[in-house]
């Protein structure tokens, strides 16, 4: 389908993504997606990703990081009526970047109380929707869920009786909902807050606190929204011991594929590029056109990859521009040959993020910007 001089590539298939959302949609149908799409859409394409979502998924609140992500969007599609979350770094405390928010319709996930008060106390941000994040028990940002009475009587004492979306964050989402300790208290402390504002007398339209390992295992759904993002680009976020507690079979959307630069045979001890790092085995050496410079750490030595079904290991130091990877002896393995070094199967995905002490988060976003985006559409 592509041409067999393609070299290194990322083929992001819109179809899978689109079967992802769908399965996401069917098993959570009373909750709206807040889809996370921060670190170029967790390296699958900010633009495109979200493009699509709002065209053709229905999708219509996303969550990126920072302002700057935000600003992108709204540059890209000056049009479109999506709605976007800034959760972290929301470059608050700058008067001038302050005014983005408004000029730009972005909503700022406030979760410190000097933001809230900065929001509260600037006259032209009266309408401005409130959305408040407690921290519950993540500890890292939020609203300390014991300053829940103190928040509320700021609001009332500015006339805000009408607080947009309510959140929290889960530590744990890749621990059993239902026995891990933080995971419940999280849980009782949100309602808790939730309470609170509503026997004050606030109105809270919309509330969320379930990111992919919560929603896999069917919690959070009595929330207004859902805040996936790790299970909308195929895998879990379920540690591996609790993987029976989910029901998330995704797909992984992307394809990471490069080309076979040189084979040749090896007897073991062999010395491989640089530090002449002695070959483990003997067998072939296929040379693959990726290397640290497109994201593919030092790291990944000793990781194995598969090519039709033949499983090899990769070996020496990776190099800038190329990794070394090991086959049985006799394994046929050509000089231009394409080579996936991951494609849709979640297992494979997995192992080889457990392989390279990284996390399945990592793998596409690590890619460099080398590597094109090549996108499939439906
Ligand atoms: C506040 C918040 N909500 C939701 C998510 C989505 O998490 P996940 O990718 O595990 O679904 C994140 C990502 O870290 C987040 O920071």
């Amino acid at each position: 389908m592509f041409p067999a001089r393609l070299g290194s590539h990322l083929l992001v298939k819109m179809d899978r993504f689109k079967k992802n959302i769908e399965k996401l949609k069917s098993h959570c149908p009373g909750n709206k997606i807040l889809l996370m799409v921060k670190a170029d859409a967790y390296g699958h394409g900010l633009s495109e990703i979200v493009e699509f979502s709002f065209d053709q998924l229905e999708i219509k609140e996303f969550g990126v990081a920072t302002l700057g992500e935000a600003l992108t969007l709204r540059k890209n599609f000056p049009d479109k009526t999506f709605e976007v979350y800034v959760f972290s770094d929301l470059q608050f405390q700058h008067k001038e970047l302050r005014k983005q928010y408004l000029e730009n319709r972005l909503i700022p996930v406030l979760s410190h109380k000097d933001d809230l008060v900065e929001v509260l106390s600037d006259k032209s941000f009266s309408q401005m929707p409130l959305c408040l994040k407690f921290n519950t028990g993540m500890n890292r940002l939020g609203i300390h869920h014991e300053d829940t009475g103190e928040v509320i009587e700021l609001l009332k004492s500015r006339g805000r009786n009408h607080v947009f979306h309510l959140m929290t964050h889960m530590a744990n989402a890749s621990m059993p909902m239902e026995s891990n300790n933080r995971n419940i208290w999280q849980r009782e402390r949100f309602s808790g807050i939730k309470e609170a504002f509503k026997k004050a007398g606030i109105e809270v339209e919309g509330t969320s606190l379930g990111n992919s390992g919560t929603v896999e295992q069917s919690y959070s759904l009595d929330e207004t929204h859902i805040r996936p993002g790790l299970m909308a680009y195929g895998p879990t976020s379920l540690a591996p011991q609790h993987r029976d507690k989910g029901w998330w079979h995704g797909e992984i959307i992307s394809e990471l594929k490069t080309k076979v630069l040189n084979t040749f045979e090896v007897k073991k001890g062999d010395p491989l590029g640089y530090s002449s790092v002695p070959a483990p085995d003997s067998g072939v050496i296929a040379i693959l056109a990726l290397g640290y410079g497109d994201g593919i750490s030092t790291h990944y030595s000793g990781a194995h990859l598969f090519h039709k079904g033949v499983k090899g290991k990769i070996v020496g130091r990776v190099c800038m521009d190329m990794t070394y990877v090991l086959f049985p002896k006799g394994t046929k393995i050509e000089r231009g040959e394409p080579f996936v070094v991951w494609n849709e199967e979640v297992d494979k995905f997995m192992e080889l993020a457990k392989e390279t002490n990284t996390l399945p988060y990592e793998l596409v976003i690590q890619l460099t910007a080398r590597v094109p985006r090549i996108y499939q559409l439906v």
